[in-house]
């Protein structure tokens, strides 16, 4: 008895770490897999698709006081990656798809297109964007194509932000000033996958 409980709590255990990545948003019930990389949590959701491209489901959870401004560049690095930067907006989230090619401002980059969908608020601590994205998972630099593996369990990220807001806060190819802290990270896109993926996006538009 005692050795089955202790089998039972290992297995809970076990369950638990290997699901630490899985995020379930309690009022939409759609399942992310979540990373915290500084105060920022990133939530992606992905079809069960074996290689790119594939459309991503994006959610940025970011506290108001140190993100004026977040980012996540979709290859683990400043330059030649699509970026996906966001901010909040009254009650709203506004999203800015840029690419750098260098590590200067970086500016728009139109092949990227986001979708805002539901769930994508500002309240007094937080703001949370929650998009779709068309072409953050392949992109081509120096004639170089890229591509994120979904059966990836540690995509290298990286993230940046800086407690300034935009000057034009309604204007998504607003100026941003340089970020305060940046960072790599990894995302378990494996555990990204679901089956529910047009489900989610339809509930969510
Ligand atoms: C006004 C906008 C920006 C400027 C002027 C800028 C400038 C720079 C500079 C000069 C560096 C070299 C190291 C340092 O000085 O800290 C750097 C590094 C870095 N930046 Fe930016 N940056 C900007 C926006 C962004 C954005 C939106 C991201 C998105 C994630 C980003 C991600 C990074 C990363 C990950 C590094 C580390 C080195 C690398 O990956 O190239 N930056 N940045």
């Amino acid at each position: 008895m005692i050795l089955k409980s202790f089998l039972y709590a290992v297995t809970l255990l076990w369950v638990g770490a290997v699901n630490a990545a899985q995020y379930c948003d309690p009022v939409t019930s759609v399942c992310y897999s979540e990373t915290k990389a500084g105060d920022l949590y990133v939530r992606v959701a992905i079809p069960m698709a074996d290689n790119g491209p594939f459309d991503i489901l994006l959610q940025l959870v970011a506290p108001k006081q140190t993100a004026g401004w977040a980012a996540i560049a979709w290859g683990g690095k400043m330059t030649k990656n699509p970026i996906t930067v966001a901010w909040a907006n009254g009650n709203k989230t506004v999203v800015s798809s840029r690419w750098a090619n260098t590590r200067t401002p970086p500016v728009a980059y139109p092949t990227a297109t986001y979708t805002v969908l539901r769930g994508s608020t500002s309240n007094a601590t937080h703001w949370t964007l929650t998009a779709l994205c068309s072409q953050c998972a392949t992109w081509t630099a120096d004639n170089v194509k890229s591509a994120l593996n979904p059966n990836d369990k540690a995509a290298k990220f990286a993230y940046a932000l800086s407690p300034t807001p935009p000057s034009q806060p309604a204007n998504n190819a607003s100026s941003i000033t340089k970020h305060t802290i940046h960072a790599t990270f990894t995302v378990d896109l494996a555990a990204a996958k679901s089956d529910k993926f047009q489900e989610y996006i339809t509930s969510l538009a």
